[in-house]
């Protein structure tokens, strides 16, 4: 392939397998991921995101399949693809005792960048990140969010053709997920292509333009965030009880109106389910509940969400936004391990 690409793919993997005795962690799994986009993997826990990750970027060796990135094959040609891709928790290494500055600098030393460029990357970077005022103070005082920033802002050094993101924003407050997309949106905007595991659906719908859903080491869907949302149908109604109790008549009244097997979130005291004729779904379901007497919280139409789509598709709910979910950083280091840990204990 001339000058590493395939047809416009920076990732093309086909039939995948890797195996850890018996489990099959992935089981013909296939993956395209077009040149300058953010592509999303989705899937529960377990199935298989991370060591799709771990193939694609050459931490673990593939048993069965073939997958090429940024044109070049990981099986033969590992170490350029290396030069050619970056990593979350790749560097989650950070030197405690050094600043923000200093690691960013030293890394860019490590990528023989000279002193100087190393030192605008570093300052550019810093900026990327949100970190200009923490720059100068050590990491060891830093909270569990600009520790990712700043192994982001170092994954980030060389402005990788590839960058493999797994679970980028795991742990981390809103304010700083949503710095984090920023930085992404913009490395994406210039030219590097993103492959990005997560767990939270809204990042997949904000950040990807293309997402793979992935359940039990396969691939079970791959489209936009807006043809996966139509694979689960319309609108929907949506019924919120005061009583537990009553879920099992409500989900009956709801059924009579959908197009579709009324699902049911006892946790959280909520019926749903598809339906053609909105309105006259909604006036039907509020007047026989009232009718019957059974007391509602909340009821109303709402356009499906990614959620629903991984619910349908996978059988699971997707991780609530605070749940803690391993972080399965692909840079894999028991460092790795600590610092997405500190993350979570650092997050209220
Ligand atoms: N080094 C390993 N040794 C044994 N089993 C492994 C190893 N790595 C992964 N597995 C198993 O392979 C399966 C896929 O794991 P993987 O980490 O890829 O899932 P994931 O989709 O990243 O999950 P999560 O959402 O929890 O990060 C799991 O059943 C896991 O237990
Ligand atoms: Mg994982």
């Amino acid at each position: 392939m001339e000058h590493g690409h395939d047809d416009g793919y920076a990732v093309l993997a086909e039939g995948l397998e890797k195996r850890y005795g018996d489990k099959r962690a992935l089981d013909g799994f296939d993956l395209a991921v077009r040149e300058g986009t953010v592509h999303g993997l989705l899937g529960p826990n377990g199935a298989g995101k991370t060591t799709a990750v771990r193939i694609l970027s050459t931490l673990v060796r593939l048993d069965g399949g073939r997958a090429r990135v940024a044109g070049l094959d990981v099986a033969r040609q590992p170490r350029e693809v290396r030069a050619r891709i970056g990593l979350t928790g790749q560097y989650a290494a950070v030197d405690e005792v050094l600043t923000g500055r200093q690691n960013l600098e030293m890394f860019g030393r490590l990528f023989h960048l000279g002193g100087r460029r190393a030192k605008l990357r570093a300052t550019e970077l810093l900026d990327q990140f949100d970190l200009t005022d923490a720059a100068d103070k050590g990491v060891g005082g830093y909270s569990g969010g600009m520790r990712r920033r700043l192994d982001l802002a170092a994954s980030m050094i060389l402005a990788p053709a590839v960058l493999f993101l797994d679970e980028p924003t795991t742990g981390l407050d809103p304010r700083s997920r949503g710095e984090v997309w920023e930085s992404v949106r913009a490395l994406v905007a210039s030219g590097t292509t993103v492959l990005l595991t997560t767990q939270y659906l809204e990042e997949a719908d904000k950040l990807a333009s293309r997402i793979t859903v992935i359940d039990q080491g396969r691939g079970i869907a791959d489209d936009t965030p807006d043809g996966l949302k139509n694979l689960v149908g319309g609108d929907r109604i949506e019924v919120v009880v005061a009583e537990r109790s009553d879920i099992p008549r409500v989900a009956k009244v709801v059924a009579r109106v959908s197009d579709g097997e009324p699902e049911t979130e006892e946790g959280e005291l909520r019926v749903h389910a598809p339906v053609i004729d909105r309105v006259s779904a909604l006036t039907e379901v509020a007047r026989t509940l009232q009718d019957e007497g059974v007391q509602v919280e909340d009821i109303g139409l709402r356009r499906p969400s990614l959620d629903d789509v991984f619910l349908r598709l996978t059988g699971h709910r997707a991780e609530k936004a605070d749940g803690a979910g391993e972080s399965g950083n692909a840079g894999s280091a028991g460092k790795a391990e600590q610092a997405a840990n500190t993350e979570k204990e650092a997050v209220v």
